[in-house]
């Protein structure tokens, strides 16, 4: 029987030629902006590194992968997915952009990373910490490979808290989207399961003492578009 993780995998596999399409049409294209926004906060924490080395985890087909090599001009990314087939798209934006030299890819998971303790200087994960098959064991799998005093970035979406935002996006999330989803890519399961994730993420309060709980310290995070999507930043002690 498969597991949870070969899955999620085989999911993301299938909705891989779609999935760029539908996220900007999905978000508005808000996306590019929330990606951004947390780009330049991990820009801003590697000012003093030199040539930073920065995992990419969950990188799907590598839009993040992508921000963080245009943006911070020094540094290496290691982007690493369990879907080939995200990973197969993301190769060939990396390569079209001529930013292979500094990106390399592979074919892991967050719960197991293929790189020594303290070895990192940041780590980003984009909207993937919601679909872990182990979350807890990803979060503390991170911090093993961080080098101290370095930091987690995290993406994610959330559910706003305000009401009527809150009304809006039931509304759209629960309604719309999953119709859109399905008529794009063909996998109506694939945005019922986007919509059952992010209900059931953790508020930020206790997404706050899970990251303390796996060892992190200085946990922040910042809400974006009324808290549609959230910057979490953890810093290894
Ligand atoms: C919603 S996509 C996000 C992709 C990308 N980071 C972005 O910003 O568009 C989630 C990705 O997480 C990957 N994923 C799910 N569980 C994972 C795990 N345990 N380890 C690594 N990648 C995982 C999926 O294959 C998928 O590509």
């Amino acid at each position: 029987m498969a597991t949870d993780k070969e899955n999620i995998a085989l999911m993301f596999n299938d909705i891989a030629p779609t999935y760029d399409k539908l996220n900007h049409i999905l978000s508005l294209n808000i996306d590019k902006s929330w990606r951004r926004k947390a780009v330049n906060r991990l820009k801003k924490s590697l000012s003093k590194v030199p040539q930073p080395l920065i995992l990419d985890v969950a990188c799907g087909t590598a839009d993040s992968t992508v921000q963080i090599a245009k943006s911070i001009e020094n540094a290496h990314v290691s982007a690493i997915d369990i879907s080939e087939k995200m990973l197969e798209i993301g190769m060939g934006k990396v390569e079209k952009l001529n930013l292979s030299e500094r990106v390399d890819f592979h074919n892991s998971c967050a719960e197991s990373i293929d790189f020594q303790d303290n070895t990192l200087d940041a780590a980003f994960v984009a909207f993937g910490v919601r679909n872990f098959s182990d979350r807890e064991k990803g979060l503390k799998e991170i911090l093993r490979v961080l080098k101290p005093k370095s930091s987690l970035f995290i993406l994610e979406l959330s559910e706003p808290q305000n009401v009527i935002v809150r009304w809006i996006y039931n509304l759209y999330f629960k309604n719309i989207l999953p119709h859109i989803g399905k008529l794009v890519s063909g996998n109506k399961n694939a945005y019922r399961y986007l919509q059952k994730t992010v209900e059931e993420f953790p508020m930020p309060q206790e997404f706050i003492e899970i990251l303390e709980s796996a060892g992190y310290q200085n946990v922040r995070h910042k809400a974006l578009s009324f808290g549609l999507c959230r910057i979490y930043q953890a810093e290894k002690p």
